[in-house]
C-alpha cells in the first residue's frame, strides 16, 4: 500500500512515495538554503512563497520516480505542525486539494513522529528489530525533545520526558556560526571543521536544571561562546570568512581552514562536544529511570558525526539508532512512514486538518 508523504513545515519542500511504511520508492527534498543564507536564517514570509513555487514539481517528481499512479494510492499524508504556520498551510492545503481531486483519505501528521519514524522506516528497511519502549530525542534546528515511545499493538504512545527551555540545539549551532561567521546553517560546517579542533581545549560549564533534570538548555552555553569570541580579538579572522563565504557560497573545508586558527577550531570543536555531552548525559540519565530497550537520535543535529561517535551503545546503556543522513533532516518519506500505522487503524483526518504552528506531541 503507497502513501504519498508532504513535508513543508520549514526551509525544505518535500514530497515521497513510501510503501507499506518500509519501503522507500522515492524521496525528495528540494531545500532552500539559497533563499535563506544571505539572511543568516529561514525567513518565514520567503519560505512560504518558496514552497507555493515547489509544492506541484515536487509531488509530481516524488510520484514519477516512484512510478505510481495517483490510482494506486491508499492514502495522502501530510504534516501539520508544529512549524512555520505559512509553510505548514502550503502542504495542508495542497494535501487536501489532492486529497479531494485524487479521492484519497488524508491524514496529518506530526512532524516531530515523522522524525521518530524516519529510523522505525530505516530499520524495518534493514529488517532489524527495534524494540519499545525506546527513548527517542529529537535533536533540529527547532527542536530538542526527549520523548519516550511506547507500542500498544499497532498504535505508537509518546511521553514527553524532557525538552529545551531556550534554543534548540540546532539553533544554538546556527547561532555559534553566525558569530564565527561561517554562514547558514551552521552544523554542517562545525561539523566539518571540528574534526581539525580539541574537543577537549575548552571546559565549558553544563547547564543546571532546576526542576524537570530531562529538560535542556543551550543558550548559555551561546552566550559562553560569544564571550570568548569578543574577548579574544577574532574581528579579522571572522571577517575573512564572511568575505570568503562573499565570494563562494559554499566553501571547501581547505578554504575554510585557511581563515581559522587552531584556536577557533579547538572552540568550535569544543563546544560541539559540549552539545554532544549534554544530549548523551540525559539520554543516559532517561535510559536508567525509564524501562527503555533502545534509543533512537533523529532531527538534523543526528547528521553531527561526532555526536554519533560520542553516542554508543556504552555511554548510554543501551542500542542507539540513527537514522541515514537523508532521512535525519527533514524530509518526507518520513510523513509516510508515520502516517502508515495511522492508515492501518484508519486514523483519518478530515478538511478540518488545520496548520498548527505549536502542536505538540
Ligand atoms: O531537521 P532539520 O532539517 O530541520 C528542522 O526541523 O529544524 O534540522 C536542521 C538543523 C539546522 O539547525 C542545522 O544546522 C542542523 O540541523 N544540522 C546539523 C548538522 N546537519 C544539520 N547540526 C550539527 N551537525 C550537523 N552535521
Ligand atoms: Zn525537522
Amino acid at each position: 500500500m503507497y502513501i504519498l508523504g508532504i513535508e513543508t513545515s520549514c526551509d525544505e519542500t518535500a514530497a515521497a512515495v513510501v510503501a507499506s511504511g518500509e519501503r522507500v520508492l522515492s524521496n525528495v527534498v528540494a531545500s532552500q538554503f539559497d533563499v535563506h543564507r544571505r539572511y543568516g536564517g529561514v525567513v518565514p514570509e520567503l519560505a512560504s512563497r518558496e514552497h507555493l513555487r515547489a509544492i506541484v514539481p515536487v509531488v509530481r517528481q516524488a510520484m514519477e520516480e516512484a512510478g505510481v499512479g495517483r490510482q494506486e494510492l491508499a492514502a495522502v499524508a501530510v504534516t501539520c505542525g508544529p512549524g512555520l504556520v505559512g509553510s505548514l498551510l502550503v502542504g495542508v492545503t495542497y494535501a487536501k486539494a489532492l486529497s479531494v481531486s485524487w479521492g484519497l483519505p488524508l491524514i496529518g501528521v506530526n512532524h516531530l513522529e515523522g522524525h521518530i519514524h524516519a529510523v522505525v522506516l530505516e530499520q524495518k528497511q534493514k529488517g532489524d528489530t527495534l524494540e519499545f519502549p525506546a527513548l527517542a530525542l529529537v535533536v533540529s534546528g527547532g527542536h530538542t525533545h526527549l520523548f519516550w515511545v511506547r507500542l500498544e499493538g499497532e498504535e505508537y504512545a509518546y511521553r514527553l520526558l524532557g525538552r529545551t527551555r531556550d534554543d534548540a540545539a540546532g539553533e544554538a549551532f546556527d547561532k555559534v556560526a553566525k558569530l564565527l561567521g561561517l554562514g547558514y546553517p551552521g552544523g554542517p560546517v562545525i561539523d566539518l571543521l571540528a574534526r581539525h579542533g580539541n574537543p577537549r581545549a575548552v571546559r565549558f560549564p553544563m547547564a543546571k536544571m532546576k526542576g524537570n533534570l530531562l529538560d535542556f538548555s543551550f543558550s548559555g552555553l551561546k552566550t559562553a561562546v560569544l564571550r570568548r569570541v569578543q574577548g579574544a580579538g577574532m574581528e579579522e579572522e571572522i571577517r575573512r570568512r564572511r568575505e570568503l563565504l562573499r565570494s563562494k557560497p559554499n566553501p571547501s573545508v581547505e578554504e575554510w581552514l585557511e581563515t581559522t586558527p587552531q584556536a577557533t577550531l579547538d572552540l568550535m570543536a569544543s563546544f560541539q562536544n559540549t552539545v554532544a555531552e549534554e544530549l548523551v548525559r540525559r539520554a543516559a540519565a532517561a535510559a536508567v529511570e525509564h524501562d527503555a530497550r533502545g534509543v533512537i537520535v533523529s532531527g538534523g543535529v543526528a547528521c553531527n558525526s561526532w555526536l554519533r561517535q560520542q553516542f554508543s551503545a556504552a555511554a548510554v546503556g543501551l542500542p542507539v539508532f540513527f537514522p541515514a543522513p537523508k532521512l535525519s533532516t527533514d524530509n518526507a518519506a518520513m510523513i509516510a512512514a508515520a502516517a502508515w500505522p495511522k492508515l492501518l487503524r484508519r486514523r483519518f483526518s478530515d478538511l478540518s486538518l488545520a496548520a498548527e504552528p505549536s502542536l505538540s506531541l
